[in-house]
């Protein structure tokens, strides 16, 4: 048409320009119908989880767990299943005096995080009784009962805030400087030092990455800071390389002093300083005593032993 005179070159482009504006919209329009639908889709199961029944709950006439706190964790006689026809745990007997420290080893599955959630109160037993310095966890006040028992998991959540904050989510009302103290008992204070902003680099999701090292040892820092009476430690490092793994050990052990520790772990380094091994199989202990104790008894902690140091013919 152009050719024959019939239409401009300037009104052709004027079309496909007018033709886009007109198209562009639409096109965001089917998109935005795509996001409502993933929006609404998100939406549901977030509020799947807000809505689940809470499971454990404070009694009306629960009381604040005493004060000191020494630290004596009793499981006497424990039953429970995340489905009650399927027990995890058998009739547990496990008796943790105060101050000392118990690794808990066990295969994958044999109920070892189980453990720790019926101790923090995350699941009642369906049968038995855990009770915190002689106190039924059940008769006790949930914020008292999780500040004297800290859990510290095996890979540490980090929000997208600064280190200090990160931190001091352990006891919001801490200070700087002693943010920075136990920093430097947890055998962090060089590599925050390091960072970008130091203590007010943001770090967590789309923050700063850090390794799981260093996560581990920023968890150690808030153990400090909450100054629990029991430390619960899952696993603290199997999400850590070797190289820093001396480090986290190191840490773990200021971070242990003074406090009942159960720990589960499948590091020698940790079992063996421990003052007690327990093995858990089957739902119950089956094997509980000092380490030296059990290196001679042939059982899971001697194949422990024989696996992780070398030089001892490993068999199982
Ligand atoms: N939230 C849950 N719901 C149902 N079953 C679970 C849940 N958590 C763990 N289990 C099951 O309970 C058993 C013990 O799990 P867990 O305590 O996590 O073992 P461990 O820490 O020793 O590896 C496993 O068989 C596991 O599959
Ligand atoms: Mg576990």
């Amino acid at each position: 048409m152009i050719a024959g005179g019939q239409f401009t070159l300037g009104g052709l482009l004027a079309y496909r320009g007018y033709g886009r504006y007109f198209y562009g919209p639409i096109d965001d329009l089917v998109g935005l119908n795509d996001l409502l639908q993933r929006a609404e889709a998100s939406g549901r199961r977030i509020f799947e989880v807000l809505d689940a029944p809470v499971t454990v709950l404070e009694r009306p006439d629960a009381v604040p767990l005493p004060q000191p706190v020494t630290g004596e964790i009793v499981f006497e006689n424990v039953t429970f299943g995340y489905d009650p026809a399927q027990p995890v745990l058998r009739g547990l007997n496990l008796r943790v005096r105060p101050g000392e420290r118990v690794a808990l080893l066990g295969a994958s599955g044999a109920g070892k995080s189980t453990l720790i959630g019926l101790l923090t109160r995350v699941y009642d037993p369906q049968s038995g009784r855990v009770t915190l310095d002689g106190h039924d966890v059940r008769d006790l006040t949930l914020p008292s009962l999780r500040r004297a028992a800290a859990v510290m998991p095996q890979d540490t959540f980090l929000f997208y805030d600064t280190v200090l904050e990160n931190v001091r989510y352990a006891r919001p009302d801490a200070t700087p400087q002693e943010v920075d103290l136990a920093l430097e008992r947890a055998g962090a204070a060089s590599f925050v030092a390091g960072l970008p902003q130091g203590l007010d680099t943001i770090v967590g999701e789309r923050g700063v990455k850090l390794s799981g090292g260093q996560r581990q040892r920023l968890a150690i820092a808030r153990v400090l800071l909450a100054d629990p009476a029991v430390l619960l430690l899952d696993e603290p490092t199997s999400a850590v390389d070797a190289e820093s793994e001396a480090l986290i050990v190191r840490a773990l052990e200021e971070a242990m002093e003074g406090r009942s520790a159960l720990i589960v772990t499948h590091r020698l380094s940790l079992a063996r300083s421990a003052d007690r091994v327990v093995v858990l199989e089957g739902g119950v202990i089956v094997e509980d005593g000092p380490p030296a104790a059990l290196r001679s008894r042939g059982g899971r902690y001697a194949a422990l032993e024989r696996a992780q140091t070398p030089g001892l013919p490993e068999q199982v």
